[in-house]
C-alpha cells in the first residue's frame, strides 16, 4: 500500500515526462505551489539545462526552484510556456478544480493562463464527483473583506478569514465553507465579479488540460 506521499511522488514524476517532451532552449515551465508541486520542482532540477527557465506561482516555489539552481524568470519576459504543472485541492472529471489551499491561487491562475497546457498532478484522493467539500479560497483586497463576506453569505457560503495569513500580493484569504458548487464555471464568474475579489480558487473557466492522478494501481491520466 503506497502512502499519500508516495502517490504524490508518482504524480510529480509522471509530469516530468511532459517536461522531457517540451524541453527546448526557449521553453519556460510554469510551476505551481504546494506539497505535490514541491516534489515536481525537485525532479525538474534534472532538466534545468534543457530549458530556458521557469516562472513560479509563489515566493515559496521560487525559493525552492532557486535552491536547485533552476532559473526563475519574470512572467513579463516570457515568450513561450508550453506547460504549467501544479497540484489541486479538488478536481472533478471535467478537470475543473478548487485550488488555493496554500494561498497562491491568484499567481497560479495568472501563470496557468499563459501556458499552453495545464498539467494537474495529484493523488487520487483529490478526485471528487462535485467540487465544494474543500472550502473555496478567495483572495480579497483587505478593505473589502466584510463586504465580500456578506455577498458570499448571500450566495449560500460561510466565509471564514484565514487567520494570520497574507498572500504574496498583500491580500487576505476568505475560505468559504458549505458552498454548493453545482455549476463551477458560473460560480467562478459570479465570485470573480464581486468588487474587492482578486480571484477565487475555482479553476473552471480554464481548468486543467491533463490530470495525472496517482492511484494504488498506477498513474491514471484524464484529458479534457
Ligand atoms: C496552492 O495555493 C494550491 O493551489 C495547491 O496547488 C493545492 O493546495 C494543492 O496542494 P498539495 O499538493 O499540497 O495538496
Amino acid at each position: 500500500m503506497l502512502s499519500q506521499q508516495e502517490l504524490k511522488q508518482q504524480a510529480a514524476d509522471a509530469a516530468l515526462a511532459f517536461v522531457a517532451e517540451v524541453a527546448a532552449p526557449d521553453a519556460v515551465i510554469g510551476v505551481g505551489t504546494g506539497s505535490t508541486a514541491d516534489l515536481f520542482i525537485d525532479g525538474l532540477a534534472a532538466y534545468k539545462d534543457r530549458i530556458l527557465g521557469t516562472v513560479a506561482s509563489s515566493e515559496r516555489s521560487a525559493a525552492r526552484l532557486a535552491g536547485h539552481g533552476i532559473r526563475v524568470l519574470d512572467l513579463n519576459d516570457v515568450a513561450w510556456m508550453p506547460i504549467y504543472v501544479d497540484g489541486a485541492d479538488e478536481i472533478d472529471d471535467h478537470l475543473h478544480m478548487i485550488k488555493g489551499g496554500g494561498g497562491a491561487l491568484t499567481r497560479e491562475k495568472i501563470v496557468a493562463s499563459v501556458a499552453e497546457r495545464f498539467i494537474c498532478i495529484a493523488d487520487e484522493s483529490k478526485l471528487v464527483a462535485e467540487l465544494g467539500a474543500f472550502p473555496l479560497p478567495i483572495e480579497v483586497i483587505p478593505m473589502a473583506r466584510e463586504a465580500v463576506a456578506r455577498a458570499l453569505r448571500l450566495l449560500g457560503g460561510q466565509p471564514r478569514l484565514r487567520e494570520d495569513f497574507v498572500t504574496d500580493n498583500g491580500n487576505v484569504i476568505l475560505d468559504v465553507h458549505g458552498m454548493r458548487i453545482a455549476e463551477p464555471q458560473g460560480l467562478e464568474k459570479v465570485v470573480n465579479d464581486l468588487p474587492g475579489v482578486v480571484t477565487c480558487g475555482l479553476f473552471a473557466l480554464h481548468g486543467a488540460d491533463v490530470a495525472l492522478l496517482a492511484t494504488q494501481a498506477g498513474v491514471r491520466r484524464l484529458d479534457k
